[in-house]
Protein backbone atom coordinates (compact mmCIF):
# COMPACT_ATOMS: atom_id res chain seq x y z
CA UNK A 1 0.00 0.00 0.00
CA UNK A 2 1.00 3.06 -0.68
CA UNK A 3 0.49 6.46 1.66
CA UNK A 4 -2.09 8.57 -0.14
CA UNK A 5 -4.01 8.22 -3.17
CA UNK A 6 -6.20 11.40 -4.13
CA UNK A 7 -9.00 11.18 -6.52
CA UNK A 8 -10.36 14.36 -8.35
CA UNK A 9 -14.16 14.99 -8.60
CA UNK A 10 -16.28 13.06 -6.37
CA UNK A 11 -18.91 12.37 -9.10
CA UNK A 12 -20.13 9.18 -9.86
CA UNK A 13 -16.35 7.62 -11.75
CA UNK A 14 -14.33 9.47 -8.58
CA UNK A 15 -16.74 8.52 -5.96
CA UNK A 16 -16.52 4.45 -7.13
CA UNK A 17 -12.93 4.75 -7.88
CA UNK A 18 -12.20 5.92 -4.29
CA UNK A 19 -14.74 3.44 -2.50
CA UNK A 20 -12.77 0.27 -5.08
CA UNK A 21 -9.19 1.98 -3.85
CA UNK A 22 -10.28 2.00 -0.21
CA UNK A 23 -11.92 -1.44 -0.23
CA UNK A 24 -8.70 -2.88 -1.86
CA UNK A 25 -6.42 -1.04 0.62
CA UNK A 26 -4.32 0.40 -1.91
CA UNK A 27 -3.55 3.53 0.03
CA UNK A 28 -3.54 4.25 3.79
CA UNK A 29 -5.07 7.43 2.83
CA UNK A 30 -7.78 8.03 0.10
CA UNK A 31 -8.54 11.96 -0.69
CA UNK A 32 -11.63 12.86 -2.27
CA UNK A 33 -10.83 16.25 -4.14
CA UNK A 34 -14.76 18.17 -5.73
CA UNK A 35 -15.46 21.69 -5.89
CA UNK A 36 -19.05 20.80 -5.22
CA UNK A 37 -19.11 21.96 -1.34
CA UNK A 38 -20.05 19.45 1.10
CA UNK A 39 -20.46 16.82 -1.28
CA UNK A 40 -16.32 14.68 -1.21
CA UNK A 41 -17.04 15.39 2.55
CA UNK A 42 -20.40 13.47 2.97
CA UNK A 43 -19.26 10.97 0.18
CA UNK A 44 -15.99 10.44 2.09
CA UNK A 45 -18.07 10.21 5.83
CA UNK A 46 -19.81 7.72 4.41
CA UNK A 47 -17.54 5.70 2.60
CA UNK A 48 -15.17 5.52 5.35
CA UNK A 49 -18.25 4.29 7.58
CA UNK A 50 -18.47 1.44 5.29
CA UNK A 51 -15.13 0.29 6.34
CA UNK A 52 -16.02 -1.53 9.71
CA UNK A 53 -18.47 -3.22 7.87
CA UNK A 54 -16.51 -4.23 4.90
CA UNK A 55 -13.30 -4.43 6.63
CA UNK A 56 -10.79 -2.32 5.49
CA UNK A 57 -8.48 0.40 7.41
CA UNK A 58 -7.97 2.88 4.27
CA UNK A 59 -8.68 6.16 5.37
CA UNK A 60 -11.16 8.21 3.03
CA UNK A 61 -11.74 12.13 3.27
CA UNK A 62 -13.53 14.83 1.45
CA UNK A 63 -12.34 18.23 0.54
CA UNK A 64 -13.02 21.03 -1.23
CA UNK A 65 -9.22 21.82 -1.66
CA UNK A 66 -5.95 20.57 -2.24
CA UNK A 67 -4.22 21.12 1.62
CA UNK A 68 -5.35 17.53 2.05
CA UNK A 69 -4.09 15.97 -0.95
CA UNK A 70 -0.02 17.33 -0.61
CA UNK A 71 1.99 14.74 -1.47
CA UNK A 72 0.29 11.73 -2.91
CA UNK A 73 1.95 8.96 -4.41
CA UNK A 74 -0.92 8.49 -7.14
CA UNK A 75 -3.95 11.22 -8.09
CA UNK A 76 -6.38 9.96 -10.21
CA UNK A 77 -8.54 12.87 -12.19
CA UNK A 78 -12.14 12.55 -12.72
CA UNK A 79 -12.89 15.76 -12.84
CA UNK A 80 -15.10 17.38 -15.58
CA UNK A 81 -18.53 17.21 -17.03
CA UNK A 82 -20.25 13.64 -18.39
CA UNK A 83 -22.05 12.94 -21.63
CA UNK A 84 -25.32 13.47 -21.95
CA UNK A 85 -27.33 11.66 -24.75
CA UNK A 86 -26.47 13.13 -28.07
CA UNK A 87 -22.81 14.14 -27.06
CA UNK A 88 -19.74 12.81 -28.49
CA UNK A 89 -16.54 12.99 -25.88
CA UNK A 90 -15.47 15.71 -28.18
CA UNK A 91 -18.35 17.89 -27.19
CA UNK A 92 -16.75 17.98 -23.85
CA UNK A 93 -13.36 19.51 -24.93
CA UNK A 94 -13.64 22.93 -23.63
CA UNK A 95 -15.19 22.55 -20.89
CA UNK A 96 -13.01 19.85 -19.47
CA UNK A 97 -10.01 21.22 -20.85
CA UNK A 98 -10.21 24.32 -18.37
CA UNK A 99 -11.22 21.62 -15.71
CA UNK A 100 -8.44 19.21 -16.12
CA UNK A 101 -5.39 22.05 -16.99
CA UNK A 102 -5.86 24.13 -13.14
CA UNK A 103 -6.38 20.63 -11.88
CA UNK A 104 -3.48 19.71 -12.83
CA UNK A 105 -1.18 22.91 -12.01
CA UNK A 106 -2.56 22.02 -8.56
CA UNK A 107 -1.20 18.48 -8.34
CA UNK A 108 2.17 20.38 -9.80
CA UNK A 109 2.20 22.61 -7.03
CA UNK A 110 0.81 20.17 -4.35
CA UNK A 111 2.28 16.66 -5.62
CA UNK A 112 4.72 17.20 -7.69
CA UNK A 113 6.33 13.14 -7.85
CA UNK A 114 2.40 11.62 -7.86
CA UNK A 115 1.95 9.34 -10.57
CA UNK A 116 -1.18 11.15 -12.77
CA UNK A 117 -4.06 8.62 -14.25
CA UNK A 118 -6.50 10.68 -16.23
CA UNK A 119 -9.97 9.69 -16.80
CA UNK A 120 -11.85 12.79 -17.82
CA UNK A 121 -12.91 12.91 -21.83
CA UNK A 122 -12.17 13.35 -24.07
CA UNK A 123 -9.59 10.98 -23.17
CA UNK A 124 -6.24 11.16 -25.12
CA UNK A 125 -6.49 14.66 -25.40
CA UNK A 126 -7.21 15.50 -21.96
CA UNK A 127 -4.28 13.46 -20.52
CA UNK A 128 -2.06 16.44 -23.20
CA UNK A 129 -3.86 19.00 -21.27
CA UNK A 130 -2.56 17.15 -17.76
CA UNK A 131 0.81 16.41 -19.57
CA UNK A 132 1.20 20.53 -20.35
CA UNK A 133 -0.50 21.22 -16.72
CA UNK A 134 1.95 19.50 -14.42
CA UNK A 135 5.04 19.25 -16.84
CA UNK A 136 5.37 15.64 -15.48
CA UNK A 137 7.28 13.24 -17.54
CA UNK A 138 5.37 10.82 -19.53
CA UNK A 139 5.95 7.67 -17.70
CA UNK A 140 3.88 9.61 -15.01
CA UNK A 141 0.84 10.72 -16.63
CA UNK A 142 -1.19 8.15 -17.84
CA UNK A 143 -4.83 7.44 -19.53
CA UNK A 144 -7.62 5.22 -18.53
CA UNK A 145 -9.28 4.28 -21.56
CA UNK A 146 -8.07 0.98 -22.90
CA UNK A 147 -8.87 -1.13 -19.94
CA UNK A 148 -12.30 0.13 -20.15
CA UNK A 149 -12.98 -0.50 -23.77
CA UNK A 150 -11.23 -4.04 -23.87
CA UNK A 151 -13.27 -5.24 -20.58
CA UNK A 152 -16.39 -4.09 -22.46
CA UNK A 153 -15.21 -6.11 -25.71
CA UNK A 154 -14.37 -9.14 -23.11
CA UNK A 155 -17.78 -9.20 -21.96
CA UNK A 156 -19.27 -9.03 -24.97
CA UNK A 157 -17.24 -12.03 -26.03
CA UNK A 158 -17.93 -14.04 -22.67
CA UNK A 159 -21.98 -13.24 -23.20
CA UNK A 160 -21.87 -14.26 -26.77
CA UNK A 161 -19.56 -17.44 -26.08
CA UNK A 162 -20.86 -18.00 -22.96
CA UNK A 163 -17.90 -18.39 -21.00
CA UNK A 164 -15.71 -17.15 -18.26
CA UNK A 165 -14.68 -13.50 -18.71
CA UNK A 166 -11.50 -14.51 -17.24
CA UNK A 167 -10.24 -16.71 -20.27
CA UNK A 168 -10.89 -14.04 -22.51
CA UNK A 169 -7.90 -11.96 -23.65
CA UNK A 170 -7.61 -9.11 -25.70
CA UNK A 171 -6.44 -5.26 -26.27
CA UNK A 172 -8.52 -2.55 -27.27
CA UNK A 173 -5.75 -0.03 -28.60
CA UNK A 174 -6.39 3.72 -30.32
CA UNK A 175 -8.38 6.76 -28.55
CA UNK A 176 -11.00 6.57 -26.50
CA UNK A 177 -13.94 7.40 -28.38
CA UNK A 178 -15.86 5.75 -31.57
CA UNK A 179 -12.26 5.36 -33.69
CA UNK A 180 -10.78 3.17 -31.33
CA UNK A 181 -8.91 -0.63 -32.89
CA UNK A 182 -10.33 -3.69 -31.09
CA UNK A 183 -7.39 -5.83 -32.34
CA UNK A 184 -8.90 -9.22 -33.17
CA UNK A 185 -5.67 -10.32 -34.29
CA UNK A 186 -4.54 -10.67 -30.62
CA UNK A 187 -8.42 -11.64 -29.21
CA UNK A 188 -7.86 -15.46 -28.15
CA UNK A 189 -9.97 -17.19 -25.51
CA UNK A 190 -7.21 -19.34 -23.54
CA UNK A 191 -4.35 -18.66 -26.07
CA UNK A 192 -7.39 -20.03 -28.76
CA UNK A 193 -7.70 -17.48 -31.67
CA UNK A 194 -11.14 -15.64 -31.45
CA UNK A 195 -11.45 -16.33 -35.26
CA UNK A 196 -11.61 -20.60 -34.76
CA UNK A 197 -14.88 -19.64 -32.02
CA UNK A 198 -16.62 -17.46 -33.64
CA UNK A 199 -17.96 -15.99 -37.15
CA UNK A 200 -16.39 -12.88 -38.85
CA UNK A 201 -20.37 -11.34 -38.96
CA UNK A 202 -20.82 -11.73 -34.81
CA UNK A 203 -17.24 -10.07 -34.27
CA UNK A 204 -17.62 -7.43 -36.26
CA UNK A 205 -20.77 -6.41 -34.73
CA UNK A 206 -18.86 -7.33 -31.40
CA UNK A 207 -16.39 -4.68 -32.34
CA UNK A 208 -19.14 -2.13 -33.27
CA UNK A 209 -20.73 -2.43 -30.36
CA UNK A 210 -17.44 -2.07 -28.25
CA UNK A 211 -16.48 1.34 -30.32
CA UNK A 212 -20.46 2.89 -29.27
CA UNK A 213 -20.43 0.86 -25.06
CA UNK A 214 -19.71 4.82 -24.00
CA UNK A 215 -22.38 5.71 -25.77
CA UNK A 216 -24.95 2.41 -25.41
CA UNK A 217 -24.79 3.45 -21.56
CA UNK A 218 -24.97 6.79 -21.73
CA UNK A 219 -28.56 6.43 -23.50
CA UNK A 220 -29.51 4.58 -21.06
CA UNK A 221 -28.82 6.56 -18.38
CA UNK A 222 -29.97 9.87 -19.46
CA UNK A 223 -28.48 11.72 -17.31
CA UNK A 224 -24.69 11.24 -16.97
CA UNK A 225 -22.62 7.89 -18.28
CA UNK A 226 -21.37 4.70 -17.26
CA UNK A 227 -19.10 4.67 -13.91
CA UNK A 228 -18.84 0.88 -12.46
CA UNK A 229 -16.29 -0.10 -15.17
CA UNK A 230 -14.17 3.14 -15.75
CA UNK A 231 -13.90 3.37 -12.28
CA UNK A 232 -12.94 -0.80 -12.41
CA UNK A 233 -10.49 0.13 -15.25
CA UNK A 234 -8.63 3.29 -13.32
CA UNK A 235 -8.52 0.61 -10.04
CA UNK A 236 -6.54 -1.82 -12.04
CA UNK A 237 -3.88 0.69 -13.37
CA UNK A 238 -3.70 2.27 -9.83
CA UNK A 239 -3.37 -1.58 -8.63
CA UNK A 240 -0.94 -2.08 -10.71
CA UNK A 241 1.45 0.65 -9.66
CA UNK A 242 0.50 0.49 -6.47
CA UNK A 243 1.55 -3.30 -5.99
CA UNK A 244 4.63 -3.32 -9.04
CA UNK A 245 2.51 -5.83 -10.39
CA UNK A 246 3.86 -4.67 -14.22
CA UNK A 247 1.02 -5.39 -16.38
CA UNK A 248 0.61 -5.48 -19.52
CA UNK A 249 -2.36 -3.14 -19.85
CA UNK A 250 -3.66 -0.87 -22.70
CA UNK A 251 -3.45 2.86 -21.74
CA UNK A 252 -3.18 5.99 -23.37
CA UNK A 253 0.32 7.58 -23.11
CA UNK A 254 1.92 9.96 -25.13
CA UNK A 255 4.07 8.62 -28.00
CA UNK A 256 7.54 9.63 -28.47
CA UNK A 257 7.97 7.97 -32.32
CA UNK A 258 6.15 4.47 -31.09
CA UNK A 259 4.20 3.22 -34.16
CA UNK A 260 5.75 5.62 -35.91
CA UNK A 261 3.64 8.31 -34.45
CA UNK A 262 4.77 11.41 -31.70
CA UNK A 263 3.15 14.09 -30.02
CA UNK A 264 0.18 13.24 -28.81
CA UNK A 265 -1.59 10.38 -26.73
CA UNK A 266 -3.08 7.29 -27.65
CA UNK A 267 -3.54 4.09 -26.38
CA UNK A 268 -0.91 1.36 -26.91
CA UNK A 269 -0.30 -1.74 -24.80
CA UNK A 270 2.24 -0.61 -21.73
CA UNK A 271 3.81 -2.36 -18.79
CA UNK A 272 2.63 -0.83 -15.56
CA UNK A 273 5.02 -0.85 -12.62
CA UNK A 274 5.44 1.35 -9.05
CA UNK A 275 7.23 3.87 -11.58
CA UNK A 276 4.27 4.42 -14.13
CA UNK A 277 4.82 3.24 -17.36
CA UNK A 278 8.21 1.03 -17.57
CA UNK A 279 7.72 0.32 -20.99
CA UNK A 280 5.46 0.66 -23.65
CA UNK A 281 5.05 -2.17 -26.15
CA UNK A 282 4.81 -2.08 -29.66
CA UNK A 283 3.33 -5.23 -30.83
CA UNK A 284 2.97 -6.05 -34.76
CA UNK A 285 -0.05 -5.20 -36.37
CA UNK A 286 -2.25 -6.32 -39.33
CA UNK A 287 -2.38 -3.51 -42.23
CA UNK A 288 -5.93 -3.05 -41.70
CA UNK A 289 -5.23 -2.64 -37.86
CA UNK A 290 -2.58 -0.14 -38.88
CA UNK A 291 -4.36 1.91 -40.89
CA UNK A 292 -7.29 1.92 -38.22
CA UNK A 293 -4.73 3.24 -35.43
CA UNK A 294 -3.32 5.75 -37.90
CA UNK A 295 -7.18 6.96 -38.60
CA UNK A 296 -7.56 6.81 -34.33
CA UNK A 297 -4.93 8.97 -33.91
CA UNK A 298 -6.18 11.43 -36.51
CA UNK A 299 -9.15 11.67 -34.01
CA UNK A 300 -7.21 12.66 -30.97
CA UNK A 301 -4.79 15.08 -33.08
CA UNK A 302 -7.77 17.21 -34.53
CA UNK A 303 -9.37 18.06 -31.07
CA UNK A 304 -5.59 18.89 -29.96
CA UNK A 305 -5.80 21.66 -32.32
CA UNK A 306 -8.11 23.43 -31.26
CA UNK A 307 -7.49 23.59 -27.03
CA UNK A 308 -6.52 26.60 -26.01
CA UNK A 309 -3.72 25.48 -23.58
C1 LIG B 1 -17.37 5.73 -21.33
C2 LIG B 1 -16.98 7.09 -20.90
C3 LIG B 1 -16.64 7.13 -19.45
O1 LIG B 1 -16.72 5.20 -22.24
O2 LIG B 1 -15.96 7.60 -21.67
O3 LIG B 1 -18.32 5.19 -20.76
Amino acid sequence: MVNKITVVGAGNVGATAAQRIAEKELARIVVMVDVAEGVPQGKGLDQWQSAPIEGFDSRVIGTNGYGETEGSDIVVITAGIARKPGMSRDDLLNTNAGIVKSVGEHIKQTSPDAIVIVVSNPLDVMCWVAKEATGFPRERVIGMAGVLDTARYRAFLATALDVSVRDIQAMVLGGHGDTMVPLISYTTVSGIPITQLMDRTTLDAIVERTRSGGAEIVKFLKTGSAYYAPSAGAVQMVESIVHDQKRILPCSAWLEGEYGMQGHFLGVPVKLGRTGIEKILEVTLTGEERVALEKSAAAVLEPMSVVNL
